[in-house]
Formats: structure tokens, C-alpha cells, sequence
């Protein structure tokens, strides 16, 4: 059985930008865990005001605790562990990242942030000791879900209904799922798209679509 491209788009893992350092909300934070604001996460639940005063588009910047969720969910998935998922994420400054299967992310939001203040620093983590557990590639988004003529399928709330398709077919080609917390695919990433599945008609959390997801294509290699 050939392995599913996992590919998480559009996930904000960025450092809280410079000229929000002086901003209360940040300062705030920083004191309360002693860390510098250069340490720290933009993180929308916590800097709202900080975001809000500089007008960042909240439906896309801030939520670095959805790609955190997702790895937890996805890393420990059965069909992670049968070996038939390669994960990656891309983020809203177009990094891409890739994250090896054995990768166990901590559990702590914080834990968490301090590995991806590490990774956005030096690129990869553990920054020398081996194995790599994640790290930034050299490549464009479209290179990597294309690569050697993947078909691109995708989560997405206006697509066909997955229960009408044969979704067997996505191992061997590349699973997009949004790592935002509102709105569509960003249009670049929109036209990469060959097939969007739906899994409801409403919203879903991303993590619950990729649980809903994985889920089914598990059961469908095991009956
Ligand atoms: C919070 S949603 C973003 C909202 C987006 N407007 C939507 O309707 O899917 C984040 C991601 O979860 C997945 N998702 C959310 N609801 C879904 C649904 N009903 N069917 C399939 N995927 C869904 C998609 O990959 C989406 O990009």
C-alpha cells in the first residue's frame, strides 16, 4: 500500500512580529511566562488586542494551536504508525516543513511553542543531534504535493461528498487539509487542487476533519 502525503496548509507559526513587542497584550505574557517577546508565538486567544491594533487578518494569523493539534492527532494516528502517512506543513509565509513519523509532538501548548521557536530559528529540530524530528525544506508548495504526478486531494467543507467516492485512491497521492481557523484555501493553493472532499456540510474543526478522515481511509483498507 502505497503511503498518503499528508500536507497541512496555511498553518501560522510565526514569531510575534517586532513592532508588536511594546504592545500591553504581548508584554503581559511575556512577563507572566518570563520569556522574551521574541520567544513567544503570535497566539490569537491571548494577543487579540495586540493583532487588532495593527489590523493582522485574524482569520488566517495567530492559531499556532491548530497545527498543534493536528500533529498530536495525525503522529499518532494507526495509519501513522502502519507507516502509510508522510506529514508535511506549509505555512502562511510559505515554509514548508517536514515531519518525521516518529515524531511525538509534546502535549503542552507551551512545550510545543518553545520547538517551534526552535524551528523557525534554526530550521530544524533538534537544531544538531540526530534523529531530526522536524525540518524545513528547500521547496514550493507545489513541487511538494506534485511531486512524481501526485494527485492533490483536499478537505474542504464545499466539495464532493467523500462517502460517494472511492477514497482508497488517495494513498499514493497527496491530503490537503486547511490549517486555518476560517475561510477558504488561498487562492495559489486553491488552483493545486484536483478534488475537494467533504466530509459535512458544515464546519468542522480542522482536527476533526482530519480524525473523520483518517479514520475512514484506515477502515477502508481493513475490511
Ligand atoms: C476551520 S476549517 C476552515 C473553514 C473552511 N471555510 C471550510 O469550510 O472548510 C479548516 C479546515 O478543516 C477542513 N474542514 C472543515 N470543515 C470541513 C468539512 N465540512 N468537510 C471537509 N473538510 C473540512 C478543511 O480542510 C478546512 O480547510
Amino acid at each position: 500500500m502505497k503511503k498518503i502525503r499528508i500536507v497541512i496548509v496555511e498553518a501560522s507559526i510565526e514569531k510575534v512580529p517586532k513592532d508588536l513587542h511594546k504592545h500591553p497584550a504581548i508584554q503581559n505574557d511575556a512577563k507572566r511566562r518570563r520569556r522574551s517577546p521574541d520567544k513567544i508565538l503570535l497566539y490569537l486567544p491571548i494577543h487579540y488586542t495586540a493583532l487588532l491594533s495593527k489590523g493582522i487578518n485574524t482569520t488566517k494569523r495567530g492559531r499556532p494551536d491548530i497545527l498543534h493539534r493536528l500533529l498530536l492527532l495525525i503522529q499518532d494516528h494507526p495509519l501513522n504508525k502502519m507507516g502509510l502517512i508522510e506529514t508535511y506543513f506549509h505555512t502562511t509565509n510559505d515554509e514548508i516543513y517536514w515531519v518525521n513519523p516518529e515524531t511525538r509532538p509534546p502535549i503542552h501548548f507551551y512545550g510545543f511553542e518553545g520547538l517551534m521557536i526552535q524551528l523557525i530559528e534554526k530550521g530544524r529540530i533538534p537544531p544538531e543531534k540526530e534523529p531530526t524530528l522536524i525540518k524545513r525544506l528547500d521547496l514550493t508548495l507545489e513541487e511538494l504535493v506534485r511531486e512524481g504526478d501526485r494527485e492533490v486531494y483536499a478537505l474542504e467543507k464545499e466539495g464532493i461528498e467523500i462517502w460517494k467516492t472511492d477514497i482508497k485512491k488517495i494513498f499514493g497521492n497527496t491530503l490537503l487539509i486547511g490549517g486555518f481557523q476560517e475561510g477558504e484555501y488561498r487562492r495559489d493553493i486553491a488552483d493545486l487542487i484536483d478534488y475537494r472532499l467533504s466530509l459535512t456540510k458544515e464546519t468542522l474543526k480542522a482536527s476533526t476533519a482530519a480524525c473523520m478522515a483518517l479514520t475512514m481511509l484506515y477502515q477502508s483498507i481493513r475490511i
